[in-house]
This record gives structure tokens, sequence and C-alpha cells, in this order.
């Protein structure tokens, strides 16, 4: 009985560490992607001012293709969020 509760338990704490990796996007991860894969082309400032929510969904229409962009990109859902969080603060 005793070890059905430990499992329970740590099953319930993994839960909760894996939903708020999912839900907290990681900006440090988001300039590092950004500075390999679109710093050729933009300057995260120019960015600024745009909510993560809405760069979010941009970027996930251009993953799917269905934004006009200059280069095809294949993010993660992860990915976008990372980025999205670090180029809504424009630096
Ligand atoms: C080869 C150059 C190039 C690269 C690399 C590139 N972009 Fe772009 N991007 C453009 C151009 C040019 C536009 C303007 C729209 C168009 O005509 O394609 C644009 C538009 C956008 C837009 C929509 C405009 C806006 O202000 O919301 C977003 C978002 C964006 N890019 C994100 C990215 C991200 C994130 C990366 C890296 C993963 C990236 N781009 C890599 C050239 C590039």
């Amino acid at each position: 009985m005793k070890i059905l509760r430990i499992l329970a338990v740590s099953v319930a704490a993994f839960a909760i560490a894996g939903f708020s990796t999912a839900a907290s996007a990681d900006a440090a991860a988001g300039k590092a992607k950004f500075t390999a894969a679109c710093a050729e082309c933009h300057e995260v400032a120019d960015f600024e001012g745009e909510s993560a929510a809405a760069l979010t969904d941009s970027l996930k229409k251009i993953v799917a293709g269905t934004q006009k962009h200059k280069q095809a990109l294949k993010l993660t859902d992860a990915e976008v969020a990372d980025l999205a969080a670090y180029m809504a603060a424009g630096k």
C-alpha cells in the first residue's frame, strides 16, 4: 500500500513539473535560436512591441506554410514559444 502512495505522489509531482515546463517559455533559449536561425535577416528589436501571442500565431503559420515568409521555418512548438518570448521582449 505504501509503495502505491509513493508512486502516486511522484506521478503527481512529475505531472506538475512537466506542465510548468511546457507552459513557461524560455527567452534565453529563444535568444540562442534566434541568433542561430534568424539574425541573418532579422534584428530582434524589429519585433519589439508585438505581443508574444501574436508572434506565436505568426510563427505557427509560417511553420505550417500558411503565412508568407522568405524562408521555410522548421520549429517545434517549444521553440516557437521560446522565440516569441524573446522577440516580444525585443532584447
Ligand atoms: C533568409 C532571410 C530570413 C530568415 C533566415 C528569417 N526570416 Fe523572418 N522574415 C524575412 C522577411 C524578408 C520577412 C518579411 C515577409 C516576407 O516577405 O517574407 C520576414 C518576416 C517574418 C515575420 C513576420 C513579420 C512580423 O513582424 O511579424 C516573422 C514573425 C519572422 N519573419 C520570424 C522569423 C524567425 C523567428 C526566424 C528564425 C527562426 C526568421 N524569421 C528567419 C526574412 C527571413
